[in-house]
Parts: structure tokens; C-alpha cells; sequence
């Protein structure tokens, strides 16, 4: 095995007697470029960084994204349709992280589309992966047809990203519906890109408006934050750098992911601590 190589050798399928350990997570929305990608690399990040086994799979077909935002592009030999069809093991597709104890990535394929892997395969491949880590977060495409459903086929849990811009909620709306109706999946919800202030000044909705418009658990709100955009162009997630002050809500996800009890207050309530927090932490 070469360094750097995870050892997938115990998850070989059919071996009943082994018991899948990890959770499946899928990150969609509906609309486009509303932080998809952004939240999968992140809470990724996160959730490494609190000692969980991590795998990120990137189901944008044609579109991936998710090895430039992890900074991982250039390591990328094999991709999820070559698994699919037999070129390689998924043991040679996963791209290892090196900045983590353990984090790896299943890049997309880019020349192919999205028709190209079927949901069972993608449920083959997460069945496998869940044998080896403790969370599978898989960054999903936009919109509803072939794409989103196979990556909502292998999902235990969905997290639904939005803005709170009028057209990302109903799109937001439309695939909670989905979720309920076509899986019997009830997601969590994370609230991205918020601004205090256009709230405050009654330029953008606040976090009770979407809640009572999508009606679903809360996970996290990340606030908008310009660098993010940076840290996308030097292929380092947020979450990995201890100057951005947004790892502190990919953070509090992750925490929440887990199970813990983590309040939902800092980032978004206006008063004196948070107003401190933010000045000190920027
Ligand atoms: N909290 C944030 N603050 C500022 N910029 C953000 C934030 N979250 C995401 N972005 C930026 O928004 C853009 C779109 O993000 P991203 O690619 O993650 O969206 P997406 O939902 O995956 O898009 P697509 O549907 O095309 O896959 C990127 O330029 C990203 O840097
Ligand atoms: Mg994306």
C-alpha cells in the first residue's frame, strides 16, 4: 500500500459480520451557488479537527468543485465513475488530506455526466466508505433530477444550505418537500452567507423569518464572510485556518453533527458579546 493510502481492505462487501460504523451526510439545496461546496469542505474540516474519521465525496458530476475548495486538485489520479466502473479500487480513488489525521476526498468525475453514476453505485461506494470513517459528507448538485438523487440515495442524515434570498428559499422549500415525501427524510438546515447588519437594517431576512418559511431543525448559521472566497483560491478551508473567525460556526456544525449540545446564539443575535466577538475575532 503506498503512503498516504487508506486501508479499505476490511470493507469488502458482503462481509456480514462487519458493522458499518459511519454516518452518510448529504449537503444539497436546491439553488445554485447558495454554499454547498463551501459548507461540505468545511464541516469536512471541522469535523476533523474534533477527531472524527472523515470521507468527502463529491457528487457534482461534471461540475466538481469540491477538490479545489479542499485544496486537493492536484492529487487526483481516479475519480467515482472509475470506481463505479471497475477502473480502479476505491482505495486508489480516495485522495488523502494531508493537513489532517484523517480526511480524504472521492473527487468527481469532470468530463462525464451526471447520468453516468447511478444511485446504487453511489450506495455501493458510501457502503464501503462508512466502514472506514466516521462521517461520509457528500457535496451534492444543484437541483432535483439525476444528480441529486444519487446523492440523496446513501444519505442517513441531509443538511439543506440556503441563503435567505427569496428564490434559495423556495428552492429550499421544494427539496424539503422531496426529502419528506420521496425519502421520509427530515433535514437540518444551515443558514449561510448571513449579514447582522442587512438584517438589522431590514435588508435581508433574519434567521426566525426562514425558520418559520422552511420549518426545519436549525444546524448552524455561517455569516458571510469575503475571505471565504480567498481561502476557496488558496485551496484552504476555513475551518483549517485559525485566523478566520467563520471556522467558529463550521465549528459549532460539526459539534451539533455530532450530537452535542451546542447553543445556537453567536452569530446572529445582535447585543454587546456578539458585537465584541466579531471585533476581536476579525
Ligand atoms: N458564508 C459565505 N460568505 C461569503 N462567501 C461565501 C460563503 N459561502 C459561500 N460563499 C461563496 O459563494 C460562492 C458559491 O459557493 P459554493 O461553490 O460553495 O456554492 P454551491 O452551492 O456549491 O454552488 P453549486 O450549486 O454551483 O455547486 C463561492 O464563491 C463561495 O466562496
Ligand atoms: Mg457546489
Amino acid at each position: 500500500m503506498q503512503r498516504g493510502q487508506v486501508d479499505l481492505s476490511r470493507c469488502a462487501a458482503g462481509q456480514g459480520e462487519q458493522r458499518m460504523t459511519g454516518t452518510v451526510i448529504t449537503v444539497t439545496s436546491g439553488k445554485g451557488g447558495v454554499g454547498k461546496t463551501t459548507t461540505t469542505a468545511n464541516l469536512c474540516a471541522a469535523l476533523t479537527q474534533l477527531g472524527q474519521r472523515v470521507v468527502a465525496v463529491d457528487a457534482d458530476v461534471g461540475l466538481r468543485n469540491l477538490d479545489l475548495v479542499m485544496g486537493l486538485e492536484n492529487r487526483i489520479v481516479f475519480d467515482s465513475i472509475d470506481v463505479a466502473e471497475g477502473r480502479c479500487t476505491l482505495q486508489q480513488a480516495l485522495v488523502r488530506d494531508p493537513r489532517a489525521e484523517f480526511l480524504y476526498m472521492l473527487p468527481a468525475a469532470q468530463t462525464r455526466d451526471k447520468t453516468e453514476i447511478t444511485p446504487e453505485q453511489m450506495c455501493a461506494i458510501c457502503k464501503q466508505l462508512v466502514n472506514i470513517a466516521d462521517y461520509v459528507l457528500i457535496d451534492s448538485p444543484a437541483g432535483i433530477e439525476h444528480g441529486f438523487t444519487t446523492a440523496i440515495a446513501p444519505a442517513d442524515r441531509v443538511l439543506i444550505v440556503t441563503t435567505s434570498d427569496v428564490s434559495a428559499l423556495r428552492d429550499a422549500d421544494k427539496v424539503i418537500y422531496l426529502l419528506e415525501r420521496d425519502w421520509h427524510r427530515q433535514p437540518g438546515l444551515v443558514i449561510n452567507r448571513f449579514n447582522q447588519r442587512l438584517v438589522s437594517s431590514g435588508e435581508m431576512r433574519g434567521i426566525d423569518d426562514v425558520l418559520d418559511i422552511l420549518a426545519i431543525d436549525l444546524m448552524g448559521v455561517v455569516p458571510e464572510d469575503e475571505r471565504l472566497m480567498l481561502s476557496t483560491d488558496r485551496g484552504t478551508p476555513a475551518a483549517f485556518d485559525r485566523r478566520m473567525y467563520v471556522r467558529r460556526a463550521y465549528e459549532n456544525i460539526a459539534r451539533r453533527v455530532m450530537g452535542n449540545n451546542v447553543p445556537l446564539t453567536d452569530y446572529y443575535r445582535p447585543g454587546f458579546l456578539g458585537w465584541l466577538a466579531r471585533l476581536f475575532g476579525r
